[in-house]
């Protein structure tokens, strides 16, 4: 009889201990909405992501939110319903989040924000940013700028998409410096959507109606500048010659525009973030704490390194 007693206290404990270590085995599921696939930076950063989940065993819901706020929201939404473990996304605006987000701390959902902000009030409702400093990238285009232009210039600037976290902090960290250039005019700012098509659009139509009165282009992002560049030359202007451009990225096709003549500078902003990314993950799942946030490392590369820097470029 007290053997027998034995033997099933034996066989729970081997059971819960095989419930144990299924636990722990159990694949992580993460549910990831992207904005789009508007430029090379978010092809790299799409990449990036999806590479990692895989190197990683963990499985990866992934949707492509085609630039609408809506399409993230019903990811988001349709994430819960599937009970992930964590949500990751990059806002394609920076307002309207507070409901979706709140739905997902109601269920105990923790959010990882990955590349771009949310304006937000409360900051519970995601757990960590990893990203660029965007003000940080117009500041520094800014700077390059000046100094180039030697403090005189008549600037026009292609913004990314209205509303987003890139477009208003390069915005801002670009205007912060020119105020001490009082010579350096922004005489037209018009959005390219991140675009090259949208870039090239928008150079043409200004061309055509007010003709090349700027000797300098901030592009937030390269991608419209490339746009740009090819508007420019079909109308009959050196672009990197007769317009010194500034753009932020540092993607290969700018290096190549660079070592061609025709761009003269890119500010770093690097979407190689599925690394970063999925550490949080596992941290989160490991019930860790992480910093609010988690900065990605860049750098500025001038027209005169891109030739010896576009051999070891990844994106
Ligand atoms: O949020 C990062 C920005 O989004 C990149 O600069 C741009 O190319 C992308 O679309």
């Amino acid at each position: 009889m007290r053997k027998g007693r034995l033997l099933v206290v034996f066989f729970v404990l081997v059971l819960a201990l095989a419930c144990q270590v299924q636990a722990r085995q159990r694949r992580i599921v993460v549910g990831f909405v992207q904005v789009g696939a508007e430029s090379a930076w978010r092809t790299a950063n799409t990449e990036s992501i999806i590479s990692e989940a895989k190197k990683r065993g963990i499985e990866l819901k992934y949707v492509d939110g085609q630039q609408q706020q809506a399409n993230q929201i019903k990811a988001i939404r349709s994430f819960i319903a599937q009970k992930v473990d964590v949500i990751g996304f990059s806002p394609v605006v920076t307002t309207g989040w507070e409901q979706v987000l709140r739905e997902a701390k109601r269920h105990k959902i923790p959010v990882i924000l990955v590349d771009r902000a949310v304006d937000c009030a409360d900051d519970s409702l995601w757990v960590t940013l990893i990203g660029s400093d965007f003000v940080k990238e117009g500041r520094q285009a800014a700077h390059w700028l000046a100094g180039k232009m030697k403090g005189k210039a008549s600037i026009f600037e292609l913004e990314g998409t209205i509303g987003s976290a890139p477009t208003i902090d390069r915005k801002k960290g670009f205007q912060e410096v020119m105020k001490d250039y009082p010579e350096m005019k922004i005489i037209h700012s018009q959005t390219g959507d991140f675009t090259r098509s949208k870039g090239k659009e928008v150079m043409k139509a200004f061309l055509k109606e007010k003709g090349p009165c700027f000797d300098a282009l901030f592009s937030h992002n390269d991608d419209m500048a490339i746009g740009a560049i090819q508007a420019m030359e079909e109308y009959g202007i050196r672009p990197g010659t007769d317009v010194i451009i500034v753009s932020v990225d540092a993607i290969r096709a700018a290096f190549e525009a660079m070592i061609e003549g025709k761009l003269n500078c890119t500010v770093e902003c690097n979407p190689l973030q599925g690394r970063a990314f999925f550490d949080a993950v596992e941290a989160i799942v490991a019930g860790k704490t992480l910093p609010k946030k988690i900065p990605v490392e860049e750098g500025v590369f001038p027209q005169e390194v891109a030739r010896d820097v576009l051999p070891i470029r990844k994106y």
